[in-house]
């Protein structure tokens, strides 16, 4: 039996430290983000993880793709992941489609659709979030923020409540310590003066800036240290709606 914590076991997926978990934020206003999707994950090797996602159509989920698995359960309409109530909408992932160029040991292409067995149903708690045009660059300097399950410290055990924070986008030299980092396909997100994160579990979130979804959370240090990297959406338009249209 394995009764080993989600953080290693983050850690073992993926070859790098994952930006994960939300340190220094604060509680969402319950049902204030619809679009947003736990995702539980049977791995490869038989473990279970948690990433976050979100929706982008009554019946796909966008995330990353290093948190791909043998299946995935999405949950829609959650504030407090064990406490089940009515807005909970439970789905089946039926394919998950990484993006055909994911390269698992530079974390290169860490995007991920997920289509659902059925539609989820538009309520006040689940509903899609827009995606940004193809040519839209958003640039360094913005503030923006991170939603997500993660944990709330290094040493402390997951968020049962959907959290978020505050980051500011860098400039790419402050990711230049993370030697695969390309500012054209990724975001370098959050000041290293503060100590307000993304951290372990909080993988394949949005960032939202202006409310719209920019980036998805990929990999940061172990120590979530800020910065860490993001996916860009924009540049993956062109490949998500040709999925979305044959799918
Ligand atoms: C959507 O609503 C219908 C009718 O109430 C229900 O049968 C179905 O299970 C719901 N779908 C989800 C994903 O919860």
């Amino acid at each position: 039996m394995h009764h080993l914590p989600l953080l290693p076991l983050l850690l073992l997926l993926c070859s790098r430290a994952e930006a994960g978990e939300i340190i220094g934020g604060t509680e969402c206003k319950p049902h204030s983000r619809p679009y947003m999707a736990y995702l539980e994950i049977a791995s490869r090797h038989g473990f279970l993880l948690s990433c976050g996602g979100f929706l982008i159509r009554r019946d796909f989920v966008l995330t990353a793709a290093h948190c791909a698995g043998r299946s995935i359960k999405v949950t829609l309409g959650a504030h407090n992941i064990e406490e089940k109530e009515d807005t909970w909408q439970e789905l089946e992932v039926i394919k998950q489609f990484p993006h055909p160029k994911y390269d698992d040991s530079l974390l290169h292409n860490d995007i991920m659709l997920l289509k659902l067995k059925e539609k989820a149903n538009l309520t006040l708690a689940v509903g899609p979030l827009p995606l940004p045009p193809q040519f839209y660059f958003v640039p360094p300097g913005r503030m923006c923020r991170v939603v997500g399950w993660g944990r709330t410290g290094v040493i402390k055990p997951g968020s049962d409540t959907l959290q978020e924070v505050k980051q500011r986008l860098m400039d790419p030299w402050a990711c230049s310590h993370y030697s695969d980092f390309k500012h054209k396909l990724q975001l370098c997100v959050g000041n290293p003066k503060k100590i307000n994160s993304a951290y372990k579990g909080d993988s394949g979130g949005p960032l939202l800036c202006a409310g719209v979804a920019q980036g998805i959370v990929s990999y940061g240090r172990h120590n979530a240290q800020p910065p860490a990297v993001f996916t860009r959406i924009s540049p993956y338009r062109p490949w998500i709606n040709k999925i979305l249209k044959s799918n």
